[in-house]
């Protein structure tokens, strides 16, 4: 055959399949939305508002050792007399596969008993894995997923989570998190992809097809997608506090990575606990109802944060009582209100709303309709329950091994003076640190239970450092001592000097020291901190390990970038584990030998000052010269991360040197391996918009890609950069790309290209 006709042929059947495919979407969209609006019409008010509520299962029964059992007249009052359309979270202690089977199961049944049969819409958080399900696999917080600046290997995290949850009964999740982790004081910093809106994008883009499709089968979810937007940016640092943004920076930073989500799918949305410009984000119409329901086209349903409703009125003060809240807030476009324990109030307050019309009708049937299509799109009115039998890849060798992959590949080499790392096998090494021993700071919040404070126990199958590090070198090269401890009791933050001589001690006849430092286990208003900088203890202990002249090992195991200034310069080699979950410890100990060569890159700036805790997206005013000091001065700056191999740039290229808005730059650029061994290196494209009417970032990334190349090998990468990608969003909030040059910076290279005409897009 003719090669043309081959081509067009091949085209043709590719038209004809894209076409079918697309008609059966639609074909099915069409039947869903017809049989989800044939029910919205028979439903009663008290229907429609019980879909629109969601309690959370402490309400309904009590824990019995380590089971959960419910109470079925609270079930039958929850589902049959008010209607409940969604029940949330772990009971307090996580469930085993099977007891949530058993759980959800009694629910689903109390559902099918009512008039309509609506299936109950449970959600759980799955941070990292499903965290609420006992056994299940748990991987790296978002913050070291993100490290990884490898698409895949969240995808993947995606697809297990998905598989789990559903061996679980659970058909939705609220994650992925795609708040921008730019305050390192927020305590919620690591559950986030990092602090740019394009890697977040793409990563959270990444999970989101891994959890979702296709949706309906019976081993993917609905995701939530949250916090929408801005939570992560709050002028204190402190959780659910309230954040001074414009909307033109709404729009350029926060908005990107939901826009995105919404683009690939996200079926549900939960929103920003807390205030942007002094106005509490459940009533705020404009961002809630005008910019993501019609701008960005979102179909689904937008789900409140715990008691955010409540909150309008008892926190924020903006209304006397619950009920104007609740107006308020469902006016501004909340379609199911995460009350989560007095559901009686909501469902009672609603429905008179709805009678004194003070809420529509019509905007109840919107509500009621986007979660009745979630529910049918998963399927559940078919299947409402899935059982941990028909997945007997739960908890798998496969599974836990992409877990560790994903570990190995954000664990993040900062410094290695004199290539110190890797060390040998048979080397003597003193473990010591408050994190050294501990399965609790490896995972963090949002691990078994809420604070992670339980995870000793329940993961106490897979190794901490310390037990890894025994493995890996042998119990006679392997002295501990803590030196520092994490104060149990009370302040979970706080620590507690044990006795930093006997550390100093211990250290005299090693080869090396492995100082194991960060923070213990939190998450969101617990997690507040007054003070960015590492605990005087922890210090004080580095400093004491300094002095002893042995090569100190610096182990970070935080949540947030903690300033240590003070030590960074005694130290020899410092490695940042972030949250690695359960499987990190062998991984870390992997890298320390150099069986495995580190390629993690920091997704945040890692700050040097606690005055200074700039983003690397920033004005050019920051560092103006200033003879008094103060200029963004990053301990390592976003991006960095280094390998036991090196990486030589050459040939970057870009196909023309003038482009109109509406072009694609090709842009390539050839990597070498130039060290002596394989490696894994992340090319980062950085592009500078050189003048503009409003103050330029001084860069930003525009694209990635991680390769992996054998020693001596080169390859070369092409980016394809639509110029409607560098765009900005003006104080008018529109999209604008103004003429004018522009730089390209791809690690030590550059080159320049002019846009020839401005145009909003
Ligand atoms: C958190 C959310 C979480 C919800 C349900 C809230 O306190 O802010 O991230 O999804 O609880 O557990």
């Amino acid at each position: 055959m003719h090669p043309l006709f081959r081509i067009i042929k091949n085209g043709f059947f590719c038209l004809i399949i894209f076409s079918c495919l697309k008609s059966h979407a639609q074909t099915t969209e069409a039947a869903i939305n017809a049989k989800v609006n044939a029910l919205v019409k028979q439903m009663t008010l008290e229907e429609k508002v019980g879909q629109m509520a969601q309690v959370s299962i402490e309400s309904l029964g009590k824990i019995e050792g380590e089971n959960f059992v419910l109470d079925p007249s609270k079930l039958k009052d929850a589902v049959d007399n008010y209607k409940i359309g969604s029940i949330l979270n772990a009971p307090g202690i996580p469930l085993t596969a099977a007891q949530w089977n058993v759980v959800i199961g009694q629910i689903e049944k109390a559902a099918n008993e009512t008039k309509r049969k609506i299936p109950v819409l449970y959600g759980l958080d799955d941070n990292h894995g499903c965290n609420y399900v006992r056994d299940a696999t748990l991987f790296p917080q978002e913050i070291g997923q993100a490290a990884t600046w490898n698409p895949e290997l969240v995808y993947n995290a995606g697809v297990i989570s998905a598989y789990e949850s559903r061996a679980a009964s659970v058909p939705w999740t609220f994650s992925p998190v795609l708040d921008l982790g730019v305050n390192p004081q927020w305590p919620r910093i690591w559950e986030d992809y990092g602090e740019d809106p394009y890697l977040t994008s793409q990563l959270g883009v990444a999970f989101i097809k891994g959890v979702q499709n296709p949706l309906g089968s019976k081993d993917k979810l609905a995701v939530s997608v949250k916090h929408y937007m801005a939570y992560s940016d709050p002028k204190s640092g402190h959780d659910r506090s309230d954040a001074w943004i414009p909307e033109n920076y709404l729009r350029e930073y926060h908005l990107p990575p939901f826009a995105a989500a919404i683009k690939a799918g996200a079926r549900t949305v939960m929103v920003n606990s807390a205030l942007i410009n002094g106005i509490p984000t459940h009533i705020n119409k404009h961002l809630l109802t005008d910019i993501m329901k019609n701008e960005l086209g979102f179909t689904g349903f937008i789900v409140t944060d715990w008691q955010d409703i409540e909150n309008v009125y008892r926190r924020d003060h903006i209304t006397s009582n619950i009920k104007d809240a609740t107006m308020l807030a469902i006016n501004a476009g909340i379609d199911m209100s995460m009350i989560p324990y007095n559901y009686k109030e909501f469902c009672t307050d609603l429905i008179s709303l709805v009678k004194e019309g003070k809420v529509s009708m019509s905007r109840i049937d919107d509500a009621v309709t986007r979660i009745l299509r979630v529910k049918e799109e998963l399927n559940l009115f078919k299947i409402p329950m899935t059982y941990l039998k028909d997945y007997p890849n739960f908890a798998s060798d496969e599974f836990h091994k992409a877990s560790y992959n994903t570990a190995a590949e954000s664990i993040t080499l900062l410094k290695n003076e004199n290539n110190v790392l890797p060390i040998s096998k048979t080397a003597k090494v003193l473990v010591t640190g408050p994190n050294a021993n501990s399965m609790r700071t490896l995972n963090g919040g949002w691990s078994y239970t809420w604070q992670g404070d339980k995870t000793d126990y329940y993961a106490k199958q897979y190794n901490t450092i310390l037990e890894a590090i025994t493995n890996k070198f042998g119990k006679e090269n392997v002295k501990y001592d803590e030196g520092v401890s994490y104060n149990m009791k009370g302040n979970w933050s706080q620590d507690s000097a044990v006795d930093i001589d006997a550390a100093v001690k211990a250290a005299s006849d090693v080869d090396y020291i492995l100082l194991c430092l960060g923070e213990n286990s939190y998450t969101e208003t617990p997690g507040n901190i007054n003070d960015v900088d590492l605990s005087p203890n922890q210090i004080e202990l580095a400093q004491a390990m300094i002095k002893t002249g042995k090569p100190v090992i610096l182990i970070l195991n935080e949540g947030r970038p903690r300033v240590i200034k003070k030590i960074v310069p005694g130290v020899a080699a410092v490695l940042d584990i972030y949250l690695p979950s359960n499987f990190g410890a062998d991984a870390l100990a992997d890298i320390l030998t150099g069986d495995v060569n580190p390629s993690g890159k920091l997704p945040i700036t890692y700050p040097r000052y606690p005055n200074d805790l700039v983003n690397y997206i920033h004005k050019p005013s920051e560092g103006g010269g200033n003879p008094q000091g103060g200029d963004f001065n990053p301990q390592w700056p976003f991006g960095f991360g280094l390998s036991y191999t090196t990486f030589a740039y050459s040939d970057l290229k870009i196909n023309k040197n003038s482009f109109s808005p509406d072009e694609t730059a090709e842009i390539s650029v050839t990597i070498k391996n130039t060290g002596s061994r394989e490696g894994k290196e992340v090319v980062q494209l950085f592009v500078s918009d050189l003048v503009a009417s409003l103050t330029p970032d001084v860069k930003r990334l525009r694209r990635f890609e991680k390769v992996d190349l054998q020693t001596g090998e080169s390859k070369t990468v092409t980016f394809h950069l639509p110029m409607k990608d560098l765009a900005y969003v003006n104080p008018a909030n529109k999209k604008i790309l103004e003429a004018g040059d522009f730089k390209i910076q791809v690690n030590n290279l550059s080159t320049k290209f002019t846009v020839n005409k401005t145009k909003t897009f």
